[in-house]
């Protein structure tokens, strides 16, 4: 049995390995990224039975693969995590578990199908999908743009609806784009109730803000 300490200790190293790890990031995987899906999916556990031991530990650990390894290296990623956890004696279920979460809840093209997930991947993908819109969202577009190079806008080049991941992956479309390639898709892609009702306000606030950005393009 482990108590509540253990498991409050547990997720603590956690924070302050990842922390160390995605301190100082600049694509938009930076540790505050991390904290506020940290939060978030604590918050949207509460609303629904899931385990929120697991599901703070796989938000923690989301994205410490794409930190590190920018071409997406799977099997890197589930070493680190595994060798992370097993330190701090979580049995294999558990790592494996929280594994498949991390590997299974990103986005990967509007007509990509996406993978089945447990409730706890429910709410993990909810979380990081609720930190790509809205305010922050918006400041993350621009500075992933910005990191890769991307202009912020160009009327010629139109968005596309991707069908495989690849050709998602290595677009180099303006960064506006990508709000129709993924921001604005996410709301009706969100999997719980409590997800679903933030994800309407930061939609809201994203439509506002292109009317705006469109309105000043045009010198209005
Ligand atoms: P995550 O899986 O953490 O949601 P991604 O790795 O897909 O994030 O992207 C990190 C951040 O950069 C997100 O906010 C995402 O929306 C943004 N981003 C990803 N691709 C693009 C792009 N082509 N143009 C602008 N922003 C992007
Ligand atoms: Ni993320």
């Amino acid at each position: 049995m482990t108590s509540m300490l253990d498991r409050e200790s547990i997720i603590q190293e956690t924070a302050n390995f990842v922390r160390k790890e995605q301190e100082g990031e600049s694509s938009g995987h930076d540790w505050w990224h991390t904290y506020r899906v940290w939060k978030l999916a604590e918050q949207i556990s509460k609303s629904e039975s899931a385990d929120s031991f697991i599901v703070q530990l796989a938000a923690l650990l989301h994205d410490i693969a794409d930190h590190k390894f920018n071409n997406g290296d799977l099997k890197a990623g589930r070493s680190i995590i595994t060798d992370h956890l097993s330190t701090l004696g979580i049995n294999q279920d558990s790592i494996e578990f929280i594994n498949d979460i991390v590997e299974n809840i990103s986005f990967k093209g509007a007509n990509v199908e996406e993978s089945a997930l447990s409730i706890e991947g429910k709410i993990v993908q909810d979380a990081d999908r609720l930190d790509a819109i809205g305010a922050v969202g918006i400041a993350r577009a621009f500075a992933y743009g910005g990191f890769s190079n991307r202009v912020i806008y160009n009327p010629d080049i139109k968005p596309e609806i991707h069908s495989d991941f690849q050709s998602y992956r290595s677009n180099t479309a303006p960064s506006i784009n990508h709000f129709y390639e993924k921001l604005l898709l996410l709301k009706d892609r969100m999997h719980t109730t409590s997800a679903k009702k933030i994800a309407e306000e930061r939609h809201r606030f994203m439509e506002q803000y292109l009317n705006q950005f469109f309105n000043e393009w045009e010198g209005n």
